[in-house]
């Protein structure tokens, strides 16, 4: 990406020494990556999707997955080509109704020659018709389509979407979601938001309505046997969940912690404000990961982590994530912590609510369980890497950095923090940077140590810092003695079980 920009930069340039008008000189190829720089090649530049509409049908039995895309977008620039990011095989592009020639390019890269340059602002509509068996495409040994028994899964971060359609995958581009699959009848789908069927001989298809703004891996599709359930909250929120019927010795702590989404969900309201979105769910398909994922409004769990017995604490935390990643997204990957830190710390406030430790008492335990030689503390929340995005530091120190900002500005200005900046970001992006901005701006504190020292400093802060990590004054004992004794939360085991893949992007 680098390279191609520098040489349009020169392009430009000699244009300009040429006198070419102006909209001349800009019109070229949107960038290959939008400029994450974990990521080169997510997103794409160049335009701006507004919708997509996903239209498939699917063969369990084999793995064919025949589809097409349309694409509403608008060019932010006079675009000559522009990628998509994409791994399945692509059949047939239409761009504004007309034939457009297509290539492969780089790892993930369709990259779409329109048979005229479209101007800067104005609408594109782009049809991809595709066939494959996206269980066998693989990149890099890996492919986010998940087979399983019955049929096949997508849900993962950051990538996932590819697998499945043709998208600008990053976050920043959110568009709203119609996605329609066609399967033999006794498969069922799950997708995001709302849910219609209609019936042909032998096929049922199963329409999915996402309304709300929408980051491209917060799609999730899975296609199988699943018995699925609709209901609506005490406050008429609908609910949708979902589970394979396969899911043995797991099948009743799963339900018995996933049906409990509609309270959860009215829990945190409570702390940050009205839920963003139309649906709320969670669906547990027979797949043998050991990580969840955020899915908007539709949340994917591992049967993995329902296998020691029921878990609130990881419903929690994905729910959590409806306002913290999903309606609040990150501006770059390396904002994670905005997702994860807050996730996590989600947890530790219904471990205070249920009595299982408090959240000071998780954030000492967390704090005393790594000696200070720990690598655990060798990585920066505030900006992890793109190979320690999902480590245990951007979770767990991360939840630490919060209470070490509660114990700074105190409960009343940090709760206020918690629910406004929702309404501040609504549907939008945001960097840490942001975040630090706005706590300073509603506690009236500079918060630049803090931030400094919690996230973006390696080694182990000193105990006692903002309040970490140090002997609770009544207990009348020297920290170290203090650190020695303390227990393990009640909570602790189920916290940690959120997340058995750590360190691994995959
Ligand atoms: N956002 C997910 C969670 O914490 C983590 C996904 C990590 N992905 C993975 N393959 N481990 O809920
Ligand atoms: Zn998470």
């Amino acid at each position: 990406m680098r390279k191609r920009l520098i040489v349009s930069a020169a392009a430009g340039a000699l244009a300009l020494i040429l006198s070419v008008p102006a909209s001349a000189a800009q019109a070229g190829p949107g960038a290959a990556g939008i400029g994450d720089p974990y990521y080169p090649f997510a997103g794409n530049g160049g335009y701006d999707v507004s919708h997509y509409d996903i239209r498939l049908k699917y063969q369990p039995a084999t793995d064919e997955l025949e589809g097409t895309t349309t694409i509403l977008a608008t060019a932010t620039q006079d675009l000559t080509r522009f990628n998509l990011d994409f791994v399945l095989q692509a059949k047939e592009v239409l761009v504004n109704g007309r034939a457009a020639s297509f290539a492969i390019s780089r790892e993930q890269e369709l990259e779409v020659t329109p048979a005229r340059t479209i101007a800067k602002g104005s609408p594109i509509t782009v049809v991809v018709r595709y066939a494959d068996k996206p269980g066998e495409v693989e990149r890099g040994g890996y492919s986010a389509w998940l087979r399983t028994p019955d049929g096949g899964v997508a849900a993962n971060e950051p990538e996932g979407a590819a697998w499945w359609y043709p998208s600008n995958d990053h976050p920043t581009d959110k568009a709203t979601f119609d996605v329609s699959v066609l399967v033999p009848n006794g498969t069922q789908v799950v997708s995001n938001g709302t849910l219609t069927t209609s019936q042909r001989p032998g096929w049922t298809r199963y329409n999915y309505r996402q309304t709300k703004p929408q980051a491209t891996y917060l799609a999730t599709l899975a296609i199988g046997k699943f018995d699925i359930r609709q209901d609506t909250t005490p406050g008429g929120l609908p609910v949708i969940t979902a589970y394979s019927p396969d899911l043995g010795a797991n099948a009743g702590a799963a339900r018995a912690s996933v049906e409990r989404t509609g309270e959860l969900v009215d829990w945190l309201s409570s702390i940050y404000g009205s839920y963003p979105f139309d649906t709320v769910g969670g669906y547990v398909p027979n797949v043998p990961t050991g990580y969840a994922l955020e899915t908007q409004g539709q949340i994917f769990y591992s049967p993995a982590q329902f296998a020691r017995g029921s878990n609130t604490s990881v419903v929690v935390h994905e729910l959590a994530h409806q306002w913290y990643g999903d309606s609040v997204s990150v501006q770059r990957w390396s904002d994670i912590w905005l997702n994860e830190g807050f996730a996590r710390y989600a947890q530790w406030l219904w471990s205070d609510h249920e009595n299982e430790g408090t959240t000071q008492e998780l954030a000492d335990f967390v704090y005393d369980s790594h000696p200070a030689d720990d690598p655990f503390w060798s990585v920066k929340p505030g900006d992890p890497g793109a190979d320690h995005q999902f480590s245990g530091a951007v979770y767990d120190r991360g939840a630490i950095a919060i209470q070490a900002l509660r114990n700074t500005i105190g409960d009343d200005r940090f709760y206020a923090i918690l629910k406004g900046w929702q309404t501040e970001r609504k549907y939008g992006n945001a960097t840490v940077q942001q975040f630090q901005a706005y706590a300073e701006r509603v506690s009236g504190q500079s918060l630049g140590a803090l931030f400094t020292t919690w996230l973006y400093t390696p080694g182990k802060p000193a105990a006692g810092t903002s309040g970490i990590g140090a002997a609770p004054a009544v207990a009348g004992l020297a920290p170290a003695a203090a650190a020695a004794e303390r227990p393990e939360p009640k909570s602790w085991k189920k916290i940690q079980e959120t997340d058995s893949v750590h360190d691994k992007r995959h």
